[in-house]
């Protein structure tokens, strides 16, 4: 089977193409991915050579080159997306663009070419902020915060359509906070395990005690497989891990894991429209696809701890002079970022 992997220079993205080549199994990844500041070809080192993998560099807006790259695949695994919520909230247009028409694009190609399986990636918080002691099933409503899931949310209502209306054969996965290997460092975890390294402080925005649920990456790959291989078309699967914890609780257990003193916990101002909590129910990806997470937190975070301690070529890689004057917008002049967005008339840097 010939995929379609969008965004396969992501983290996601590159961790299924490693694990579906690994298998063995007669797959032929085609990677398609813009390489935005997220992609990342060092992250796809490990098959590089292998004759069943081959990388298209191309945007998922673009409906020419999509239909290029798409041209002779039997599926598509769609992942690419502006991934990151605080970017989305500062500067919303490339999520709005990348996530909603790049998904549009995907399925008119997909349906002119008559692809045999669309799995869309999309991810809990389409569901928003969820009340203490509550969970989101695939049937619960969509309630999106942020810019970022407002437009994951408007492309899983795009496939949806797209099923309903022209038969296209797809999935839609749902995941929650993913962790692991390879996760570019704006994402929570691996920034505080690069600043835990480095000796600078933990941002924890607000009070910290706002909960996610963790589930490692290869956990993940192996559900979004198993819903390549054997979901039912028009049907949603929520992925998620077995463990719900606070910020904070999660700071505190790297401290704790990496030897450093609490003193490094750092309070900051509160990312706009915050949502509290995510938890996911999964009994659906357990039932009709016989998946549950393998990977427990505790042996997760050790292994990705132990990871960006031993891959500082890879570090160094991504913290060049971008992710400088990013971390210098978002946390050194956190304040003054946020009133700027708050500012009346205040469009958006984009
Ligand atoms: P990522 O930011 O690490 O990677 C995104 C990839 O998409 C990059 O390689 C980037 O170059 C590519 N890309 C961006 N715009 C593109 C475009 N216009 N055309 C082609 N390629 C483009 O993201 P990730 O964390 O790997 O997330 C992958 C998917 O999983 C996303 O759809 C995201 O919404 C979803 N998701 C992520 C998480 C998580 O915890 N990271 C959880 C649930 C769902
Ligand atoms: O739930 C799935 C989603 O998880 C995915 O759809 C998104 O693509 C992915 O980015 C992630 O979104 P979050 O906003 O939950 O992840 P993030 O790593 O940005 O933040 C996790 C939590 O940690 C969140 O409550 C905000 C908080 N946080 C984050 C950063 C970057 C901090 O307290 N300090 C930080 O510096």
């Amino acid at each position: 089977m010939k995929l379609l992997i969008t965004g396969g220079a992501g983290f996601i993205g590159s961790s299924f193409i490693r694990h579906v080549l690994s298998l063995g199994k007669g797959y032929e990844a085609v990677n398609f991915d813009k390489l935005t500041y997220a992609g990342n070809l060092a992250n796809l080192d490990a098959v590089a050579g292998d004759p069943n993998y081959s990388f298209v560099r191309g945007d998922i807006c673009d409906p020419a080159s999509v239909e290029a790259a798409m041209h002779g695949c039997d599926a598509v695994v769609h992942f690419a997306a502006e991934s990151h919520v605080d970017r989305s909230i500062y500067e919303p247009s490339a999520a709005i663009e990348t996530n909603v028409t790049g998904t549009f694009v995907l399925l008119q190609v997909a349906r002119k070419l008559g692809i045999q399986r669309f799995v869309h990636i999309s991810t809990d918080e389409v569901y928003g902020d969820m009340a203490p002691g509550a969970f989101a099933t695939e049937d619960s409503p969509i309630q999106p915060s942020s810019p970022y899931s407002a437009s994951k949310a408007a492309s899983d209502l795009l496939v949806r359509s797209y099923v309903r209306t022209y038969g296209t054969p797809a999935v839609i996965t749902r995941s929650s906070n993913n962790y692991g290997p390879y996760q570019f460092p704006e994402k929570f975890l691996p920034l505080l395990i690069m600043n835990v390294l480095d000796n600078k402080p933990l941002p924890i925005y607000g009070d910290g005690k706002q909960q996610r649920d963790w589930l490692h990456v290869e956990d993940n790959c192996r559900g979004i497989l198993a819903a390549l291989e054997r979901g039912r078309d028009g049907e949603i699967y929520n992925i998620g891990g077995s463990d719900i914890e606070e910020n904070l609780t999660m700071a505190r257990r790297l401290l704790h894991l990496m030897g450093k003193p609490e003193t490094l916990l750092s309070y900051v101002q509160d990312r706009p429209g915050h949502d509290r909590r995510y938890a996911l129910r999964c009994e659906k990806m357990e039932r009709e696809l016989g998946w549950k997470p393998l990977i427990s937190l505790e042996d997760g975070l050790r292994q990705t701890i132990d990871w960006y301690k031993s891959h500082s070529a890879w570090l160094a890689g991504v913290r060049g002079g971008d992710y400088l004057s990013y971390y210098k917008k978002y946390y050194e002049d956190r304040d003054s970022s946020l009133h700027a967005i708050a500012q009346p008339g205040h469009g958006g840097a984009n």
